[in-house]
């Protein structure tokens, strides 16, 4: 079952991701709240994705930041869980830092993802037990790996933001890692960030809300590339979000600490 459902995912997300960059920087934006952009391409994109998933495995269910769940998630022995275009705000100004991100979850836990970053032609992908891999330019995937930096002054963790939690909270959030020692970045895609702690880049993502489209994928990178995760699925992250935390190996306990949310005991 993996096996033919992760090619399936790996080509849908780069034969999406490809559709999408087609109108990168010029597809009509629109507002869906304060901060919270969408595109005609987010949604064109979205209906790709759904229509292959329906055509090749019509018991499934899908979840997507668009069009939310085809059908009672719960029911379902497997859901893929789709973000169209992650970082929505850099695509409609043109910013390259963007990907489209599909994860697939069985009982409550990811089995496989593929994340597609247009602008730099990288495609991750992973599948439980089965490592992280990205492959760059078409070329042979590569085994990826989280950093070995160890001291929090050494570190930089990226912190995602948007108006679904108070201002307050994230400013003593930044207080706090800045107090560390650590260097913060955000740069505007939840499952980039993720996928740069996966690949060694950055050694922690963190943000007080985020949504399963957005991390379904990248959680799966992290852990298969040897990172730490929080819980982020229980009490129904599938369905309705949770605070994310995502780390390298070294400065797990450290940053879990500073950031101020456990880790997942069993990755
Ligand atoms: C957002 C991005 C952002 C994260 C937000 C998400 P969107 O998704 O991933 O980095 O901080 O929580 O909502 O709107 O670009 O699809
Ligand atoms: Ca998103």
């Amino acid at each position: 079952m993996t096996s033919s459902r992760l090619d399936f995912c790996r080509q849908l997300a780069a034969d999406a991701g490809r559709h999408a960059h087609r109108a990168f920087g010029s597809s009509v934006i629109s507002l869906k709240g304060r901060h919270d952009e969408v595109t005609a391409m987010d949604r064109e994109v979205e209906d790709l994705i759904r229509s292959r998933i329906a055509q090749a495995f019509p018991d499934d269910a899908v979840l997507g930041e668009e069009a939310g769940a085809s059908r009672g998630l719960a029911e379902a022995a497997v859901v893929w869980v789709i973000d169209p275009i992650d970082g929505t705000a850099n695509y409609a100004r043109g910013i390259a830092h963007y990907a489209v991100s599909i994860g697939c979850v069985a009982g409550n836990q990811p089995l496989l993802c593929a994340l597609y970053d247009p602008s730099h032609d990288r495609l991750y992908h992973a599948a439980r037990g089965k490592g992280a891999w990205l492959s760059e330019g078409g070329g042979a995937a590569r085994r990826l790996a989280v950093s070995t930096v160890s001291a929090l002054d050494a570190a930089t963790v990226e912190v995602g933001w948007s108006l679904r939690r108070p201002q307050a909270d994230y400013l003593a959030l930044l207080q706090r890692v800045m107090s560390a020692g650590c260097a913060f970045r955000r740069a505007g895609s939840g499952a980039l960030g993720l996928a740069d702690v996966a690949a060694g880049r950055t050694e922690g993502y963190c943000e007080l809300h985020i949504n399963s489209w957005d991390c379904a994928a990248g959680l799966l990178l992290v852990t298969e590339a040897g990172g730490r995760v929080n819980d982020f699925f229980r009490d129904d992250g599938l369905g309705h979000g949770n605070p994310v935390l995502a780390t390298n190996a070294a400065l797990g306990e450290a940053l879990a600490a500073v950031i101020d949310m456990p880790l997942h005991t069993t990755p």
